[in-house]
């Protein structure tokens, strides 16, 4: 309940940036997450995981070799993530747009999953042009990108990028309803 308010709070200052007042449901959160092979990844990376909503229950099944290499801009998310102090969570305060250059610093070339909960929709066209790119470009041969979103208006953008390897859900339980997008590299 705390960590809900202290989203809210977040929330009003920055809606431009989070574009919703509440966090990931855990319905949505172990929705998103629910077809990732664990035991065989070994890089995950997570786009605004916010305070840490679907983070906690990516921790709970990596592998003990894997890395979560998480991308949050906003300040007071970023500390309360760092202070979850996991051995394998790496905490990158930089945009998602960054994802290639940060993970070459991090010595890692290749993603086995990523999941985004960026508000894509009012993110500007030229970043979130720039963030599908290079997450198709980090993303392994039949990787698989992750992204929830409340409403299908980014179905054809992500199409552009992941052809016809899209697959769509729905969580009803969840404030809103959500659209969860499963994208994979098959090229
Ligand atoms: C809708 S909230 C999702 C939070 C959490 N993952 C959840 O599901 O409850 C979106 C998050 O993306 C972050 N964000 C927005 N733009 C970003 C960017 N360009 N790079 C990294 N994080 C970003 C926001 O700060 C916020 O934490």
């Amino acid at each position: 309940m705390v960590s809900r308010i202290k989203f809210f709070q977040e929330a009003i200052k920055n809606i431009k940036t989070l574009g919703t007042l509440t966090p990931s449901s855990r319905f949505l959160s172990k929705k998103m997450i629910r077809k990732i092979n664990f035991a065989k990844a070994d890089v995950v990376v997570e786009l605004g995981p916010g305070n840490g909503a679907i983070t906690k229950y990516i921790l709970e099944r990596l592998s003990p070799n894997a890395i979560l290499i998480c991308f949050e801009i906003n300040d007071n998310f970023y500390d309360q993530l760092e202070a979850i102090q996991h051995p394998q969570l790496v905490v990158v305060k930089a945009s998602a747009e960054k994802i290639k250059e940060e993970l070459i610093k991090l010595n890692i070339s290749k993603a086995n999953y990523i999941i985004s909960s960026l508000p894509l929709t009012i993110i500007p066209d030229e970043i979130s042009n720039e963030i599908l790119k290079k997450t198709y470009q980090v993303l392994e041969h039949q990787g698989t990108f992750v992204q929830y979103q409340y409403s299908l208006t980014y179905y054809k953008k992500l199409k552009k990028v992941f052809q016809e390897s899209i697959s769509l859900e729905f969580q009803v339980l969840n404030i809103p309803p959500a659209f969860i997008y499963r994208c994979k590299k098959v090229e």
